[in-house]
């Protein structure tokens, strides 16, 4: 008898545990208001023939390799931690500030790939979309 009693007293209490988590109010999920940070903005494509030479480098660069490379990318951190290693300020950790790139160094890097930095294949980016990034790139020469 007792032990029946026990027994019904702990699906009670267990159903009444469970009742009140369901209903108790959680955290809520997902992205947090408002629209997502830049480096998660990609600008749309530029439209036409991407074997075409003559694009523009700027344009290009922030479709291409944006998502890492703008403010908040994982390229920009990276790279903005290298260059305060080296006693830089922390601005040239945007590629765009660089002036010490050149042009053959940034097709190097996007073919080869750098430390955490992968392969960028011609799908990625074509040879003439690279050529005309590394000339905005490269303004060491
Ligand atoms: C998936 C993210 C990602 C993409 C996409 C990406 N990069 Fe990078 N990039 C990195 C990271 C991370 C580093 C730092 C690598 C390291 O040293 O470990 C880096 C480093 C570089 C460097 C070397 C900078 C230096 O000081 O030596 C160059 C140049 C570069 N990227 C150019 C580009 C270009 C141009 C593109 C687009 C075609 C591109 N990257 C696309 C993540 C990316």
């Amino acid at each position: 008898m007792t032990r029946t009693i026990l027994a019904v007293a702990a699906i009670v209490l267990g159903a009444s545990v469970a009742l009140a988590q369901a209903g108790a109010p959680h955290a809520p999920m997902g992205p947090p208001p408002g629209p997502p940070p830049p480096y998660q903005l990609r600008p749309a494509y530029p439209a036409g023939d991407r074997t075409a030479a003559g694009g523009n480098g700027k344009v290009l660069f922030e479709a291409h390799c944006g998502y890492c490379h703008l403010a908040g990318g994982m390229g920009t951190n990276l790279v903005t931690k290298q260059q305060m290693m080296m006693g830089r300020t922390p601005d040239q950790g945007l590629l765009a500030n660089r002036t010490d790139l050149t042009a053959d160094y940034v097709k190097a890097v996007v073919r080869g790939g750098k430390g955490a930095m992968p392969t960028q294949t011609r799908v990625d980016i074509t040879d003439a979309e690279l050529d005309a990034v590394a000339k905005y790139l490269g303004k060491a020469g």
